[in-house]
């Protein structure tokens, strides 16, 4: 039995997927399991990673466990002796590429560096995956291409090879499932470097409708993610790295390709199977 941290966000929902279509047994966690929805099969069990005794009774009988940083944060130490307690066996935990390739505001890979460490003096065999920015973090531009066609942001010349985050979920449970990838730490990320502008374009081809970024000033992206009632790290999380990458572009590996033994999937096919999140754009109207 796998317990998965995290396991409504992007990559957690991925793994709990591919794990129960491996026929492995998947333990969802979730604050909220009443409007958890996942597929049959998955045993969803409601607890706050962030307090590991809510979960002692699901670390009974747990193999591995997947570490999501957000989810899990300072707690990663308390919940990780909880579940070598309890015999597992394995930990798996999603990184950020910025602990190895530094970018944006040193404090975020800080965060993410800690959870690292108190994954690696756990005791137990590890894998650490940094990954590289999430093919869905581009659903933040989904009410101005719905609304206008036009996405205005900062830094569109900022160049990272973004990754579908399914084939972290594919990495990961592999870590899960079997001990030689113990004691990796993995820089994951997508197969081409790619330009917020390029990123923009390609969602363009999927929905079949151009779609045009348009520069804006760092300061008014800054206060308009900031009037659109964001929390307050989100414009240094995000502005803090573009600023980087629009000098020198984030790291590529072909890391995901070696593991999985297949290409990379690419950010047109994550646009493809996402158009519906993007919904109909401006000027573009069946008949
Ligand atoms: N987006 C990126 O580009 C990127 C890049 C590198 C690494 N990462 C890291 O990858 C991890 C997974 O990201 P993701 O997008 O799949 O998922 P996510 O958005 O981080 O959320 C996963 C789940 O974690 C739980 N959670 C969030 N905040 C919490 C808190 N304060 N306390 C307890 N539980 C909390 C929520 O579950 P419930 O509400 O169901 O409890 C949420 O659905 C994150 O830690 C993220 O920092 C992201």
């Amino acid at each position: 039995m796998i317990l998965i941290t995290g396991a409504m966000g992007n990559v957690g929902r991925e793994v709990v997927n591919l794990l129960l279509a491996e026929g492995e047994k998947a333990v969802a966690v979730t604050r909220d399991p009443a409007t958890a929805a996942l597929p049959d099969g998955a045993a969803v069990v409601g607890g706050d990673p962030s307090h590991p005794t809510t979960l002692t009774s699901a670390l009974r009988r747990v193999e591995a466990v997947l570490v999501s940083p957000r989810a899990v944060g300072a707690a990663t130490a308390e919940l990780l002796a909880l579940a070598a307690e309890h015999g597992a066996q394995r930990v798996v935990a999603l990184s950020a590429v910025t602990v190895e390739h530094p970018a944006g505001y040193r404090r975020f890979a800080e965060e993410f560096k800690a959870v690292e460490d108190a994954v690696t003096a756990s005791g137990l065999p590890w894998t650490i995956l940094r990954c590289t920015d999430f093919a869905s973090n581009t659903r933040a531009w989904a009410p101005q291409i719905r609304s206008t066609g036009i996405v205005r942001g900062a830094y569109g010349d900022a160049a990272t090879s973004t990754i579908h985050e399914r084939d972290i979920a594919a990495v990961a449970v592999r870590a899960l499932v079997d001990a030689d990838h113990a004691g990796h730490s993995y820089l994951l990320t997508g197969p081409q470097s790619l330009t917020q502008r390029d990123k923009v374009r390609l969602i363009g081809q999927a929905l079949g409708t151009p779609l045009s970024f348009e520069e804006l000033p760092p300061d008014q992206v800054r206060r308009a993610m900031l009037a659109q009632g964001l929390p307050e790290d989100i414009p240094d999380r995000l502005l803090g790295s573009l600023a980087d990458y629009a000098t020198q572009p984030g790291p590529s590996s072909d890391t995901v390709a070696q593991i999985l033994d297949r290409p990379a999937l690419t950010f047109a096919d994550w646009a493809t199977e996402h158009t519906a999140d993007f919904g109909e754009p401006a000027g573009k109207h069946s008949s």
